[in-house]
C-alpha cells in the first residue's frame, strides 16, 4: 500500500486523535503529506500525544466534545472516528460519555462526512462479540456476538455494536465509503498510565517493576490476543487507504491466543521480577476468550502482525520504566 499516494494534499479529521492510537494515525498521515484536524476533548487524550505536530502547518488541533455538533468550513477527504473512552476501569465511571461518543458522536461524525462527500473509518471493537461462544473461537466477523446490555460492559459492548449500525445506515441511506476495523487489545508506547486499573497487561507490568503481587483474575486461563500499536497503526491506515476496503468491517488484531497466566509469567520473567502472581475473583462478563479470525484482514488488506508478544513486551516495558 502507498500511504503517500493516498494521503498527498488529503484532508483528514481524526476524532479522539489525541488518543493512544489516534495519535499515531495522525502522525503517519501527516508525515504522509496529508492535512489533518485532530479533534478530542480529553477525555481520555493526552495533549502530549501529538505535541511533535502542534508547530507543523499541516496539523490543527480542535478542542471539542464530538457528541455535540460542530461546524468546519474546510472540505474533508476522510472521517475517522476514533473518540471513545476505551479502558474497563472507566465503563464504572463514564458509562454515559462513552454511550454518547458512539452514538451521538458517530452521528456527529457521519453527518460531516455525509456532507463533505468524505470516506468514513469507524474504529470499532472486539467487545462487539462479548463473550463468545467457544465454537466461534478464533472469531469470524460473521459473528454476531453475545452480549449482556445491562452488565457493567454494556455501555461499551452495546454503544460499539451501535455505532455499527449508524455506519451501515448512512452507508446504506447516504451512500457513504464506510469501513470499519474491530480492534483487538492493543498495546504500545502511549497507553495510557491509568489504563494500569483497566488492562491486564499494563497492570502486570506495573505491578511486576514495583514487587508487588502480579494480580491474575479467575486462573488465569482465560484468554486474550495482543497486537503490537505498529501493527494495529499499519492495519487501520490500510483500512482507510485501500479502495478494495469499501463497505468492509475487518477484524484487526493479533491471531495468536494467549492465557492471562501466560502473559504474567512472561512479564515476570522479562522484569526479572520477584513478584508473586495471585489469583483474585474473575469480573462479571469478563470475557473467557478472545482471539479474531483475521482471514479477512490477510484478503483485503494484505495485512497480518508481525511483531511476536515477547518482542512487543520488551518495548512496553521499556517505555513504563
Ligand atoms: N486500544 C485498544 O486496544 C482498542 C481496542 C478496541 C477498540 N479501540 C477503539 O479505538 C479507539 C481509540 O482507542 P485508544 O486505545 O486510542 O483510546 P484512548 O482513550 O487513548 O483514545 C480515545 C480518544 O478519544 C477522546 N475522546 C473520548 N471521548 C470524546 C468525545 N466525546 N469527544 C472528543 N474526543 C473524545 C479521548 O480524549 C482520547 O484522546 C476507540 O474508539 C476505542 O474504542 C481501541
Amino acid at each position: 500500500m502507498d500511504l503517500k499516494k493516498f494521503a498527498q494534499d488529503k484532508e483528514i479529521l481524526i476524532t479522539g486523535g489525541a488518543g493512544f492510537l489516534g495519535s499515531y494515525l495522525c502522525e503517519a498521515f501527516i508525515e504522509a503529506s496529508a492535512k489533518v484536524t485532530c479533534l478530542d476533548n480529553f477525555a481520555s487524550g493526552l495533549a502530549s500525544n501529538v505535541d511533535s505536530l502542534k508547530d507543523n502547518k499541516n496539523f490543527t488541533f480542535v478542542e471539542h466534545d464530538i457528541s455535540k455538533p460542530i461546524y468546519f468550513e474546510n472540505k474533508f477527504d476522510l472521517v475517522m472516528h476514533m473518540a471513545s473512552r476505551a479502558s474497563p476501569f472507566e465503563f464504572d465511571k463514564y458509562p454515559i460519555q462513552i454511550l454518547k461518543a458512539n452514538t451521538l458522536g458517530i452521528w456527529v461524525a457521519l453527518g460531516i462526512a455525509k456532507k463533505h462527500g468524505a470516506r468514513f473509518v469507524y474504529t470499532s471493537t472486539s467487545e462487539v462479540y462479548g463473550n463468545p461462544d467457544p465454537k466461534f473461537v478464533p472469531t469470524p466477523e460473521t459473528y454476531n456476538g453475545n452480549v449482556n446490555p445491562i452488565g457493567p460492559r454494556g455501555c461499551y459492548d452495546e454503544s460499539k455494536r451501535a455505532g455499527e449500525a449508524f455506519v451501515v445506515a448512512y452507508r446504506h441511506q447516504h451512500g457513504i465509503d464506510t469501513r470499519m476495523a474491530r480492534i483487538f487489545n492493543t498495546y504500545g508506547p502511549r497507553m495510557r498510565a491509568d489504563d494500569i486499573y483497566g488492562r491486564a497487561l499494563p497492570r502486570f507490568i506495573d505491578q511486576a517493576q514495583k514487587g508487588e503481587d502480579i494480580t491474575v483474575f479467575g486462573d488465569g486461563s482465560q484468554t486474550r490476543s495482543f497486537t503490537y500499536v505498529t501493527d494495529q497503526v499499519e492495519g487501520l491506515l490500510r483500512l482507510a487507504a485501500m479502495d478494495e476496503a469499501a463497505g468492509a468491517v475487518i477484524n484487526i488484531g493479533n491471531n495468536k491466543e494467549t492465557s492471562i497466566l501466560e502473559l504474567a509469567e512472561m512479564i515476570k520473567k522479562l522484569t526479572n521480577s520477584t513478584s508473586k502472581i495471585t489469583f483474585h475473583p474473575l469480573p462479571e462478563d469478563d470475557p473467557l476468550r478472545r482471539c479474531p479470525d483475521i482471514s479477512r484482514a490477510k484478503k483485503i488488506l494484505d495485512w497480518t502482525p508481525k511483531v511476536p508478544l515477547e518482542e512487543g513486551l520488551k518495548g512496553i516495558i521499556e517505555w513504563f520504566r
